[in-house]
């Protein structure tokens, strides 16, 4: 899904709050089940934490967990040249290393060449800290080696084969009952469903939208989750204005609602006020302060 057609769909969900459909008072039946996503969820550390350390790399996840044992961690996987599996959010290399180019036309030795501390500062380029310091793009397979316990959210980018390639790294890192999968790409869901069907997964742009018609037209007692967890990007959490009350007949139904990406006190505050189950924040340390407050 191209990103006007993902404004798209989200514009059509926000055009149903404006439209001020009423939603029936009748609650379904309160969904439970044990696992990894019973477990109290709301520190999360997106891309491993990526204002206090260089975003998707193994320090950043390492690091991360060791401070936070029970955090999820968030990242994003798409494939070299030669079709390896590693963990870099951006479609290029420019932002977050000293090279430039797409991310798919280094072969992995050669993206392992380049330093992913390169820019990563605190002070606004005063320092940095892990400049020179050896820290690489990671794959999925390192990045699993060192997150064991965690729970995690990776999110399918981009890449042909990419939902093939990563389907034997979970397998053999056993990594299955405490990952999420997203993916912007309702393709590469519906591959990835198919290929691992009892992985919890976020919902799609098309599956959101069902979710939240439901919501909006009071249905959700005839409705049935397709998704483990709700996934929303903070500006659509803005415009959408979901309610308290909202999030829990979503909560309800068995599905987690995340939003994304929360990086002040004020925010923090308001979304855990609301009741969603996990926040997704580039400074978990502030994260875990604003949590731990009464
Ligand atoms: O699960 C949400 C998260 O993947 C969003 O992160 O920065 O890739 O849009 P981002
Ligand atoms: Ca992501």
């Amino acid at each position: 899904m191209k990103v006007h057609q993902r404004v798209g769909v989200w514009a059509m969900v926000v055009s149903l709050t404006l439209s001020g459909l009423a939603y029936g008072a009748e609650l379904s039946k309160t969904a439970s089940e044990a696992g990894p996503w019973s477990q109290p969820l709301l520190l999360g550390a997106h891309r491993g934490g990526g204002d206090e350390w260089p975003e998707n790399t193994v320090l950043a996840f390492s690091e991360a967990a060791k401070a936070f044992p029970s955090i999820l961690l968030e990242g994003d996987l798409q494939l070299t040249q030669d079709g390896e599996v590693i963990v870099l959010h951006d479609s290029t290399v420019d932002r977050t290393t000293n090279g430039k180019g797409p991310v798919n036309g280094f072969t992995l030795a050669a993206l392992k060449q380049l330093d992913a501390g390169y820019h990563f500062t605190t002070d606004n380029g005063a320092t940095f800290p892990y400049r020179g310091k050896g820290v690489t793009i990671p794959t999925f397979d390192e990045v699993l080696a060192v997150a064991t316990s965690n729970r995690i959210l990776f999110e399918l980018k981009d890449g042909e084969g990419l939902v093939e390639k990563v389907v034997p790294i979970i397998q053999k890192h056993g990594a299955a009952e405490r990952l999420l999968i997203a993916s912007f790409k309702p393709e590469l869901m519906a591959a990835f469903r198919t290929a691992l069907p009892d992985v919890a997964t976020c919902y799609d742009m098309p599956g959101a939208l069902a979710l939240l018609t439901a919501l909006r037209l009071g249905n959700l007692d005839t409705y049935t989750p397709t998704d483990k967890m709700l996934s929303i990007p903070k500006r659509y959490a803005v415009q959408f204005a979901l309610t308290a009350g909202e999030i829990g007949r979503v909560k309800e139904k068995g599905v987690l609602v995340q939003v994304h990406t929360l990086n002040t006190p004020e925010e923090i505050a308001h979304y855990v006020a609301l009741g969603v189950d996990s926040i997704l924040s580039d400074v978990p340390s502030l994260l875990a302060k604003e949590l731990a407050k009464p």
